[in-house]
């Protein structure tokens, strides 16, 4: 099949990925909710631009900031969620750590709820992620939802917000302003932003793939005033719009997708980033911490 034979290559092209339409009923992910998404644009890539250490270094830990919260919107089957879970607290397949939980708990959340049962039942690790039903989109359930989790730990925010190839589907279903709304929830809600945007030329390709299909064109498609460098688009929305600074680009996935950080200016439960590490705004001296921090590669794009 050609999922699993592109898999098997490595060599997945990202723009008939995201439109692979033999593994999906004809229409079947509107929201870029595909059943087997890993297998396409597969974890590894995007941990090998993250260091290990990034969580530890960014939140110096005491006891009344334990755990690390961590929000995945658009988390799918959990596979990338429980990754990133490992990857952050240095865990290896099969290993159980009885700590982690009160290092770092996830929040991982999906409109699909058939991809957050199959997260549930798969997630190894129980007591440090929680799957969650939940369009991100729809204000109410998500005040709801995302209060009740974040009052059980008495915190009001998130430390660190996983923006993972979703802001494309936000941007398709829901337009510019949509988009606009959807970084702006974040950003309030999150005091670290990772985002990997997708790029243009993918919002071209889940277009064709629906005209493939001979279904319509997402509704705002044609409409969409923001474009282009989608990266750079999403960096002046949070750093003009929404009061985050750009901290870095970890660099590209082999299917050409950017992870950016962001860090919010200001929030309620702000910890400063130690002096010795960062000092604001000068370019240089971002450089040297993030190569402090393991070779970081930044892309001096934005
Ligand atoms: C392309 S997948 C990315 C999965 C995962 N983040 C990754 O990068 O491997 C996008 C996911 O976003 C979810 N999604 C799309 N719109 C959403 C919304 N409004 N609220 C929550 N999840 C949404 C889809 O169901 C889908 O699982």
């Amino acid at each position: 099949m050609a999922a699993s034979r592109k898999q098997a290559t490595g060599s997945v092209d990202e723009a008939t990925a995201e439109e692979e339409p033999r593994v999906l009923e004809p229409g079947a992910a509107p929201f870029g909710n595909f059943p087997h998404y890993s297998r396409f644009h597969p974890p590894e890539q995007r941990l090998r631009l993250l260091p290990p250490e990034l969580l530890r270094r960014l939140f110096p830990q005491s006891p009344e900031t334990r755990p690390i919260l961590g929000l995945d919107v658009g988390c799918n089957s959990g596979d990338l969620s429980v990754a990133l879970y490992k990857h952050f607290l240095s865990l290896h397949d099969g290993e159980t750590c009885s700590d982690a939980s009160r290092e770092l708990h996830l929040l991982c959340c999906d409109i699909d709820p058939v991809l957050v049962e199959r997260a549930e039942k798969e997630c190894p690790f129980p007591d440090g992620l929680t799957f969650i039903t939940l369009d991100f989109m729809n204000q109410k359930t998500r005040k709801v939802l995302l209060s009740s989790f974040l009052s059980q730990f008495g915190r009001s925010v998130f430390d660190i917000g996983f923006c993972m190839s979703i802001t494309m589907w936000i941007h398709l279903n829901h337009g510019d302003q949509g988009l606009w709304e959807f970084l702006a929830h974040l950003s309030s809600l999150c005091r670290y932003l990772l985002v990997e945007p997708q790029p243009w030329k993918c919002y071209r390709a889940a277009a064709r793939r629906l005209r493939k299909l001979g279904l319509h064109d997402f509704d705002h498609f044609r409409s969409l005033a923001i474009r282009g460098d989608m990266a750079n688009q999403i960096v002046q929305i949070l750093t003009q719009d929404h009061g985050m600074e750009f901290v870095c680009c970890f660099g590209n996935t082999s299917w050409d997708r950017s992870l950016l950080l962001f860090r919010a200016k200001q929030t309620t439960e702000t910890h400063p980033i130690p002096e010795s590490l960062i000092e604001e705004g000068k370019e240089r001296n971002r450089l040297r911490f993030w190569r402090q921090m393991g070779g970081l590669e930044d892309q001096g794009r934005y």
